[in-house]
């Protein structure tokens, strides 16, 4: 395995680490090479906490889902003490995937194959005919070593994490400064209220970027433009968080405004802070807090130019499943496929210019004024493929 001196050149590396001003970007091949992609693969996301899947997807005891990260076949399971847990979607006969596609009420896990079967805790609990028709078991075969191998998980903000690696420091460490961030926010009161989902023919960083900057607000998303509108971006780093604490009056009520809406709103939310503050929680999290709900967008790459991205929406309390609240919902809804699709629009021709920068000697630059998150995220890449 290449080190990523190796990949990207010392360079590079020490390019990106320069004042923002005068900084260049991540090369291109960062972005466009399966040699880079395998590297993440190996070193990013296995050692940090990272995005895998949303809880709500698995509400009760007895549901499971297939899962992946870099490229590791993952089981997600409610276990029979409403437990989220994550196991190597491996069968410890010939390798089969035991789960294939999201089930519901399971007892046990079934492998397809030729059955043998795991509690939802992981323990193999059925070999069946393993020692001829009606023979659940032989001399020699010992069950109890043979669970399905568990992976380090957790549930934080309906959001399924894994540390692969089971080495990283705890997932409260890792979501702290998001904690601290939005303090007097009551993140406990939300619920899970919808789903989109898209695919992305671009690497992952570069639609994870794409959220993480202001810069491009007002010519890629006019809607929440008028000629008076007052705009900036801080950003905001710390730690595993980079993002911009956004000021963008009415930009995210361009439904009617909130009366029209009618959610409820987060107490602290007009006291301290304006609209639509987003949030990326490296690797692969962003999550954009606005008055009224929280978008927790999830980015899985497929493979170096190709990426699925899913975004839970979370309203506060009872504004999640309340029927009356369904239109005020839906308007939230079409907001946010909106700003994806005008997002998306950009993604096939920056992923094609990517591929072909390098060769042309072409290095991106930032903007010190709106564009220090974007900078910080690629050195917190860089920093996890290091260690
Ligand atoms: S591979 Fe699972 S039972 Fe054979
Ligand atoms: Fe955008």
């Amino acid at each position: 395995m290449s080190s990523v001196e190796t990949l990207l050149g010392r360079e590079a590396i020490k390019a990106l680490f320069r004042p923002a001003a005068e900084a260049k970007g991540l090369p291109g091949r960062a972005y466009t090479d399966e040699a880079f992609m395998a590297l993440e693969n190996e070193k990013l996301f296995p050692r940090t906490w990272t995005a895998v899947g949303v809880a709500a997807d698995i509400a009760n005891p007895g549901d499971a889902m297939p899962a992946s990260v870099a490229v590791v076949p993952l089981v997600l399971v409610r276990d029979r003490a409403g437990v989220v847990r994550a196991f190597v979607n491996m069968c410890r006969h010939r390798a089969m995937k035991v789960v294939t596609e999201r089930c519901s009420g399971l007892q046990a896990l079934h492998c397809p194959w030729h059955r043998w079967t795991y509690d939802l805790e992981g323990r193999l609990i059925a070999t069946p005919n393993i020692g001829g028709v009606g023979e659940p078991s032989c001399a020699g075969f010992e069950r109890g070593e043979l669970g399905l191998k568990p992976v380090r998980v957790g549930v934080w903000l309906g959001t399924i994490f894994v540390n692969l690696d089971g080495k990283a420091p705890p997932l409260e460490q890792h979501v702290a400064p998001f904690v601290r961030y939005y303090a007097d926010y009551h993140l406990g009161t939300l619920r899970h209220g919808g789903t989109r989902d898209l695919t992305v023919d671009a690497n992952w960083k570069l639609f994870l970027e794409s959220g993480i900057e202001d810069y491009h607000l007002p010519w890629t998303h006019p809607q929440f433009f008028t000629p008076r509108t007052n705009w900036s971006g801080r950003k905001v780093i710390d730690g595993t968080m980079v993002g911009t604490e956004s000021r963008i009056p009415s930009a995210l009520e361009s439904e009617g405004g909130t009366d029209a809406r009618r959610l409820p709103r987060f107490p602290a939310y007009a006291k301290n802070r304006d609209i639509g503050n987003f949030m990326a929680i490296v690797p692969n999290v962003g999550i954009a807090v606005t008055p009224d709900h929280v978008a927790v967008s999830i980015y899985q790459p497929i493979r170096a130019d190709r990426t699925y991205y899913r975004k839970d929406l979370y309203f506060i309390g009872d504004a999640a499943t309340d029927l009356a609240l369904e239109p005020a919902r839906q308007a939230v809804y079409r907001m946010w496929d909106e700003i994806n699709d005008q997002d998306r629009d950009f993604m096939a021709p920056l992923q094609a210019n990517h591929g072909a920068r390098d060769r042309l000697g072409i290095a991106n630059r930032f903007s010190p004024a709106w564009e220090g998150a974007v900078q910080r995220f690629q050195q917190l890449v860089v920093e996890g493929l290091r260690a």
